[in-house]
């Protein structure tokens, strides 16, 4: 049996000739044409009138907190449903992540939560830097209450989008919402550059300083002149040549990636103790990985059960985030509620959703879902 991945690159012959193009150009460095033309295309999508392709979300994330002006030794709230590089890239610029519990109706940052924790350390005199919310599993945090939030609290907001490329909140395209949004194209995302990553802003100056510090903070002079410390960040043209045809089948991934999301809803709703990720009213998800919970006493088999019958059978299954606040590397940062991140990771599981995934394949992995809860109903 051939492996089903849970979420594999689906590139095209498109990605093809524009690489080529690359490549025969000669233009084989971290600048060029289609370094702009993605930037310019990425944009014109999103709705925002600036972007600068970079090496990896994580770099975006990285460069976006430090010319915000996080301080070292403040604290930047966050979801702590996310993945190690939201808060890793708090750490990178001496912040401490404050982690936030999500809502049981979004798995995303609880509004209420951010409110109470704002409005506690606004009393406390130890307000936060920034608030960095994240668009879980393609679906966007609930950004009406937030912005209003950061706005009335004087805290800037920073949007991870990593994995919410195509999905919309309020009718607004994710990546629009606060000061500057971060996004990935690592090999899993719904469009991948194999690695790359891409910070959008409404303020043309956060992008100009995001573009000179991720060039090695180079001044502009005919010799090598830097006044600051900077990094090397920056895209490859020829993988800006390859995000560049990703982008033009988005709307057809995104058509894909949901219409595996209905199949699985469609086959796997009616079995008892298995629920789906919920999708918000206020937006739309891009449906980039479709998620369920398993409660084993009503499904009678657990969430690893199910992931090791997956695995059997050659499929490939995630349990969904380990909350960041139970990450060694996090214990001593502080939480407000988890309980219901840590519900979620103990009956979560991320099925096999890439755009590529054939219709057969998608009906194995329904089977094994089916004849897991079935098999354990009749014990
Ligand atoms: C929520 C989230 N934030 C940040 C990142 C980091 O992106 P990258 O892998 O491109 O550095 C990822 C994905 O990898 C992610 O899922």
């Amino acid at each position: 049996m051939n492996r089903i991945f849970l979420s594999p690159p689906d590139v095209g012959s498109e990605e093809r000739r524009l690489l080529l193009d690359a490549f025969d150009s000669n233009w084989i460095a971290p600048l060029g044409p289609h370094v702009d033309a993605f930037e310019r295309e990425f944009a014109d999508y999103v709705g925002v009138p600036h972007a600068v392709a970079l090496s990896s979300g994580t770099a975006a994330l990285h460069l976006a907190l430090q010319i915000l002006n996080v301080p070292r030794g403040s604290h930047v709230i966050t979801s702590t449903m996310t993945f190690a590089a939201t808060a890793n890239a708090i750490a990178y610029v001496g912040a401490t992540p404050a982690f936030v519990d999500v809502s049981r109706g979004t798995w995303n940052l609880d509004p209420d939560l951010l409110e109470e924790e704002l409005e506690r350390r606004r009393r406390g005199g130890t307000q936060v830097a920034a608030v960095l919310s994240v668009d879980l599993y393609g679906q966007c945090a609930d950004y009406a209450r937030i912005t209003e939030l950061c706005t009335r609290f004087g805290v800037p907001l920073l949007e991870d989008a990593a994995e919410s490329l195509g999905a919309t909140c309020g009718g607004m395209q994710a990546g629009r919402f606060g000061e500057c949004a971060a996004f990935s194209f690592n090999g899993n995302k719904i469009i991948t550059t194999s690695g790359g990553g891409m910070l959008v802003s409404h303020r043309p100056e956060i992008i100009a300083r995001a573009r000179y510090l991720a060039t090695q903070a180079r001044d502009p002079a005919p010799h090598y002149q830097h006044s600051e410390i900077g990094y090397n960040y920056r895209l490859s043209n020829l993988l800006a040549a390859v995000g560049r045809g990703q982008l033009t089948s988005l709307p057809g991934k995104l058509a894909r990636r949901r219409a595996v999301n209905e199949t699985y809803r469609a086959a796997l709703a009616s079995l008892p103790g298995l629920d789906f990720m919920p999708e918000a009213a206020y937006g739309r998800s891009n449906c980039w990985l479709t998620c369920i919970t398993v409660d084993p006493a009503r499904f009678g088999a657990s969430r690893e059960d199910l992931r090791l019958a997956l695995e059997a059978e050659n499929i490939e299954s995630r349990p969904v985030w380990k909350p960041m606040h139970l990450q060694p590397a996090f214990r001593d940062c502080p939480i407000a509620g988890g309980s219901v991140a840590e519900g979620l990771f103990d009956r979560g599981l991320c099925l096999p959703s890439g755009s590529s995934l054939a219709r057969a394949d998608q009906a194995r992995v329904i089977d094994i879902v089916a004849a897991t809860a079935l098999q354990d109903c009749t014990l």
